[in-house]
């Protein structure tokens, strides 16, 4: 099944988990970055409450063309309880364009369960595979990252 992992990471979370995804299932990879830093107090500040009112912003041209993949991975960090706003931005730009899709979001301790709802709500699929990682998670993810991708082959 040809795959495009298309993710964001403002920290490096997501990044760490998607690129050892990519190392097991082998698949094309694109990160997402938006205009904004969202770095400090204010930056936090910013991206929650982009996330939580559902706003978009401006982000960086596709490399990949999502159209060309029989699956989509989507990984996002969890804010304010919901996508990340350059993925959010990105699954309101090409939604439409992904055949099946998975995906992952890595987080300090909630939100994932409407996070990963949202990202089904909002392409209107049903996802072949979940995972949330939380901050106890990430220092040792082989298990749960081996269980997303059995259900994914
Ligand atoms: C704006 C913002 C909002 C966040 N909201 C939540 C949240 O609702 N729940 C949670 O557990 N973690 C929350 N976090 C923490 C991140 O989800 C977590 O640190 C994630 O692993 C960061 O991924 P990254 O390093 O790929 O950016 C938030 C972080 C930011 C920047």
């Amino acid at each position: 099944m040809k795959t495009l992992l298309v993710y964001y990471s403002r920290t490096g979370m997501t990044k760490k988990i998607a690129k050892m995804i990519q190392s097991k299932i082998n698949c094309d990879i694109e990160e997402i970055t938006d205009n904004n830093k969202y770095s400090g107090k204010l930056g936090f500040l910013k991206g929650g409450m982009n996330a939580s009112m559902g706003r978009t912003s401006k982000i960086n041209s596709i490399t990949k063309n999502p159209s060309d993949y029989d699956l989509i991975i989507i990984g996002t960090p969890v804010w304010a309880s919901n996508i990340a706003t350059p993925i959010y931005t990105y699954l309101m730009k090409y939604n439409k364009e992904f055949k099946k899709i998975a995906s992952f979001c890595t987080c300090m301790s909630n939100g994932y369960e409407k996070t990963l709802e949202n990202i089904s709500k909002l392409t209107g699929k049903k996802q072949i595979s979940t995972m949330f990682l939380t901050s106890e998670d990430i220092g040792n993810p082989e298990e749960k990252i081996d269980i997303f991708i059995n259900k994914i082959k």
